[in-house]
């Protein structure tokens, strides 16, 4: 992988091309932003636990029937996927009430819902990835309803399928956010990254934080919890 490779970088990851126009290597820094890239920090060995976080719930994906842009893994920062091109939406569920949603609408951090929330935001940095709804996805030419449904279908499945895993380790899947992008031949796929930087995961017995919040609100031992998520879900 030489610069010349370099296709994209984001805050926490570069893509590669491949000698395969239709796969890329996807690296992952210990680079970590929050509050829209204005708070900024590197936090050692993130990208490797993040590598394998992510190779271990898109193989657990994979056997549940969750088709996803994930291959396998080149080496301890790099994995090989699919190429997408990905649709500019990150889809959020909420388990518990946390986070932006929690500010948001003054409800207290913990709170069970009486349904699980499934939100949409557009993936714009400029704009600060501002909450939207499917009309607004389908007017600004994103996606058809139809994608939009299948979206939604496969985003409760991965919900489903993560909160069981998750449980089994004595975590609570408290809320994430997934990205979709259309491979090759135009399949809406699951992609990105799914770890402690995409979900809020919290012990079930403490309640304690073991993803990015840690980073966010300067709680400290971030890489051990990271370490510690790792640990239970292998
Ligand atoms: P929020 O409470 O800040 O809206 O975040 C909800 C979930 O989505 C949380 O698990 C963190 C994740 N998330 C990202 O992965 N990237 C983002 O840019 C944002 C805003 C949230």
């Amino acid at each position: 992988m030489t610069k010349e490779d370099l296709l994209y970088e984001g805050k926490a990851k570069k893509i590669y091309r491949t000698e395969d126009e239709n796969l890329v290597y996807i690296h992952y820094k210990d680079d970590a932003s929050a509050f829209n890239g204005v708070k900024r920090a590197q936090i050692s060995n993130k990208g490797i636990l993040n590598n394998e976080i992510t190779r271990v719930i898109f193989e657990k994906l994979s056997q549940a029937g969750v088709e996803n842009h994930f291959i396998r893994v080149i080496d301890e920062r790099t994995q090989l996927c699919q190429k997408v091109d990905i649709i500019p939406l990150e889809f959020i569920v909420r388990n518990l009430i946390a986070g932006s949603m929690a500010k948001r609408l003054q409800i207290k951090e913990g709170t069970k819902p009486k349904n699980t929330i499934f939100e949409i935001c557009l993936k714009n940095d400029d704009l600060g990835d501002p909450l939207i709804n499917d009309h607004h996805a389908v007017a600004m030419g994103i996606c058809t309803y139809d994608e939009l449904d299948l979206m939604y279908k496969e985003t409760a499945k991965i919900n489903r399928v993560l909160s069981d895993m998750f449980l089994k380790d004595n975590i609570i899947l408290v809320d994430f956010k997934i990205e979709f992008g259309k491979n090759n031949i135009g399949v809406i796929i699951l992609a990105d990254e799914i770890s402690p930087d995409t979900c809020r995961l919290w012990d079930k017995d403490t309640l304690e934080k073991l993803d990015k919040d840690r980073f966010r609100r300067d709680l400290g031992n971030i890489e051990e919890a990271y370490i510690e998520i790792l640990e239970r879900i292998k």
